[in-house]
């Protein structure tokens, strides 16, 4: 039976989350070794157009057709028929599956829906080209986040380090030199949508004071891309501290993750911030390679229920 099988990897941002929102700069890198996958298998023996979903990870076993039209799965699948003016799928089945923690601000949306819309056109004969991937998995991402900047759906499209301002053509980043980061999950579920939906009330509330601290934040992204391209790692940990304490102002903190950020410093990252949505999630660290490690278990240590260490 031919099956068409796509991953996609899980993302962690860099510099500039939440002011991307707001059209400033942000930085985000692919984390390899976390991943989606989705297969999709033809059914000879099925009706035309009975679509079986499986996502064991969710416990979802469902006909496409039982699904709510605002399912992020359905919508996907939908979004890549429309995309190829496919009215039905033949009879097959969807699997997917994920070694990316939910909601923990690793892009395990955006990765789910960039394996799924890959697999289903190579199922269908018309793989899409990045661009058009990208932009089907942006009108999912609205689901789960409510006014996405896009920045997951682009860095986990292209898998590659990406400088991303919204609605701009995006740039690759091209890294002077490796660098190491280690990312220690607080294990603590937050909906991105929430942190996005309250950093927007703040805003409203006093547009100038947010405004000149999107402004910081555009200018450590700026800076932070000079560091990055020109492998001038030891800059980069200090514009990562500047960015942690931005993010504070900005609410989406938490003593969680504050905590984390602390212990690496103290196991001697050259800096730590969160990363993502925030509130919750997860942080990273920049390290020395040889000191990775050491800094994974002192986030461990510090409450980390699992920490990844990343060569970008
Ligand atoms: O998906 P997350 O939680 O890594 O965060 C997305 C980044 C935000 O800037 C908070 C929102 C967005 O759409 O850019």
């Amino acid at each position: 039976m031919p099956a068409f099988t796509a991953t996609a990897p899980g993302k962690t941002i860099l510099f500039g989350e939440h002011a991307v929102v707001y059209g400033r700069p942000a930085i985000a890198v692919p984390v390899l070794q976390i991943q989606a996958r989705a297969v999709v298998s033809a059914d000879p023996l099925g009706q035309p157009g009975a679509v079986r979903v499986l996502a064991p990870d969710v416990g979802l076993d469902a006909w496409l057709d039982e699904l709510d039209h605002e399912h992020p799965l359905k919508r996907t699948i939908t979004n890549v028929l429309n995309e190829l003016q496919v009215e039905r799928l033949p009879a097959c089945s969807l699997r997917v599956s994920s070694s990316i923690p939910v909601a923990a601000g690793l892009g395990s949306g955006a990765a789910v829906s960039v394996a799924t819309i890959r697999a289903l056109a190579a199922f269908l004969g018309h793989p899409l080209k990045d661009e058009r991937v990208s932009a089907l998995a942006y009108e999912v991402e609205k689901l789960h986040h409510g006014t996405p900047s896009g920045i997951d759906n682009t860095v986990i499209t292209y898998a590659m380090p990406v400088y991303f301002v919204k609605g701009q053509t995006i740039e690759i980043l091209q890294p002077g030199s490796h660098f190491t980061i280690v990312i220690g999950d607080t294990g603590i579920s937050s909906p991105t949508m929430g942190a996005v939906r309250d950093v927007r009330q703040l805003w409203l509330a006093d547009p100038h004071r947010y405004e000149a601290i999107f402004d910081s934040a555009g200018e450590i992204v700026r800076r932070a891309r000079v560091c990055i391209e020109n492998g001038m790692l030891q800059a980069l940990g200090p514009l990562m501290d500047e960015n942690h304490a931005l993010l504070e102002q900005m609410s989406v903190s938490s003593p969680e993750l504050d905590r984390l950020v602390r212990a690496a410093r103290q196991a001697g990252a050259l800096g730590a911030k969160l990363s993502g949505g925030g509130r919750g999630g997860n942080m990273i660290a920049l390290v020395h390679p040889e000191r990775g490690e050491e800094v994974a278990k002192a986030l461990q240590e510090a409450g980390a229920v699992r920490t990844w260490i990343s060569t970008v």
